[in-house]
This record gives structure tokens, sequence and C-alpha cells, in this order.
């Protein structure tokens, strides 16, 4: 089944997206929703931290990673036997799939170093390219679009973009919403990446919107009109203004 779409996220791309999401979903591609998944961070930081304690407490295994080895071991000791700390290689070996949670700068190091584990993961991609912190690398990533810049700094990696633009200290009210569901903005190519993502994603209490291809991820930066929080419908809205 080819799941992987190519190219710009014209109309006829999204709805080819769309139709390969719902066949990888139907074949159960991924594991029964109930089942757990492995996670590797790579970036334990507030977004990563944040993230990876969300989806422990909603019954998922993580391996926490960045560069400070003491701290990850300290973070996995606070949060029980579902979380581990390891290198960034051992976080990515470990994870079904993996969520990059570093500074934009740090992400051509990342690339390099983890080629070989990284090729043919499932990474959900939360770094933003934030030019008076990551400087010319982020000035190269917005003119290029956020989402094909990670994705030839990760080379083979099976990007999905999400998380980029809530601020981490909101994530872990909206498992606990009662009221409008709100919506995480997704972009991506592989459907079953993006599957696997979607179910993360409403591990956290957020209902996932698929807005386009890996294309699209130059919206999902903060400060864009997808930025900050929106319903799954206002999504969809804003989107369909977008190219
Ligand atoms: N903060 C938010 O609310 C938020 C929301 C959405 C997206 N984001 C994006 O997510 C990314 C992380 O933001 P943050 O606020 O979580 O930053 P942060 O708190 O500074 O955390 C960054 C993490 O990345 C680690 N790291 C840095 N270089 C690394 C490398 N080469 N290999 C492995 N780990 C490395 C750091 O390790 P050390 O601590 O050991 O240096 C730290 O754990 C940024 O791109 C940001 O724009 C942030």
């Amino acid at each position: 089944m080819k799941t992987r779409i190519e190219g710009n996220c014209d109309r006829r791309g999204f709805l080819k997206l769309a139709a390969a999401i719902a066949m990888a979903a139907g074949a159960g591609v991924v594991r029964a929703a109930d089942a757990k998944l492995k996670i590797g961070v790579v970036g334990s930081g507030r977004i990563g931290g944040t993230l990876g304690e969300i989806w422990i407490k909603a019954g998922n295994e993580v391996m926490f990673s960045s560069l400070d080895i003491e701290q990850d071991k300290a973070l996995a000791a606070k949060l029980g036997p579902n979380a581990k700390a390891g290198s960034s290689r051992e976080a990515v070996g470990f994870g079904d799939v993996v969520l990059i949670a570093v500074p934009f700068a740090a992400l051509r190091q990342v690339g390099k170093d983890l080629a070989d584990v990284l090729k043919g993961k499932v990474v959900i991609d939360a770094s933003n390219p934030i030019v008076a912190r990551d400087g010319e690398i982020a000035t190269w990533a917005r003119e290029k679009g956020a989402g094909l810049a990670s994705a030839e700094l990760l080379p083979g990696a099976r990007i999905v973009r999400a998380f980029n633009a809530i601020g981490y200290a909101r994530l872990p009210g909206f498992s606990q919403n009662k009221g409008a569901r709100t919506g995480m903005p997704v972009a991506g190519d592989d459907a079953n990446a993006i599957v696997t993502a979607s179910r993360l994603i409403r591990d956290v209490g957020l209902e996932p919107v698929l807005v386009g291809t890996l294309v699209m991820g130059k919206h999902l930066i903060p400060g864009t009109p997808l930025g900050g929080e929106h319903t799954p419908e206002e999504i969809r809205r804003i989107a369909a203004t977008l190219k």
C-alpha cells in the first residue's frame, strides 16, 4: 500500500493523503488504541518533558533524552516504571515513534548524528525555527518552509509536524477539558506516520486536524494564523485559506 504522498499540497494531493490515512487507520496499521506505544523523546525540555509525562500518564512508555542524562534520569525516576532515560541514539532506537523537540539550531546535528537510526522512523517534529534563538538556520528554514526544512535535516525520517504552536504549559489541561474541543494542526507526507501521531495527539486530549503535506508545515510555527488554540472547525477554515 502506497502511503507516502509526495509533492505540493494542492487539493488533489490533500485528498489522496486523507484517503491514504483512512485506509491506514482502517487497516490497523497502528496497534489498537488501547495498546501502549513506545516513544523516544529527543529534547526532554519544556515541550518534550511535558508531552512525555502526559503520554506516560496515558499508558505509554517513554525514553527521555537530552544533552544532560542526569536530568533525564531524575525525570524518569519521578515518572515511574514506564519512564526511562537514555542517550538520544537509545531513545530513537527505543521508540515506535520519536518526538524531536530541540532548538532548531540543533536539528542539523541531530540529523547527522542519528541518521542511521532515524531512517524510516515516525518522527513528530515539534521544533520551530526561531530566528532570534536559532540564527541563520532558522532564516533558511522559514524561507524553505518548516516541514520541508526538517525533512532535509532529518533525511529518511517519516516526519509529522505537530505540537508546534501551543505553549507547553497549556498541554496538561486539555485532557481534563470538558468544553469545546481544541484541535492540533498536523502536516505530513506519510499516512501511517500521521495515523500514529494522531493517536498521541488524542492522548493529550486534542483533536488532530490534517492541514496538508509537509509543504503546509510552513504554517505550523508560532505567530501564523494556525498558531495558538483553535477548534478543529476553525483550523479547517483557516487552513482552507492558506497556500
Ligand atoms: N516551549 C514551548 O511551549 C514550545 C511549544 C511548541 C514547540 N516548541 C519548540 O520545541 C523546541 C523545544 O522547545 P522547549 O521550549 O522545550 O526548549 P527547552 O526547554 O530549551 O528544551 C530543549 C531540549 O532540547 C535538548 N537539546 C538541545 N540540543 C540537543 C541535541 N543536540 N540533542 C539532544 N537534545 C538536545 C535540551 O537538552 P539540555 O537541556 O540538556 O540542553 C533540552 O532538553 C523548540 O524548537 C521550540 O520552538 C516549544
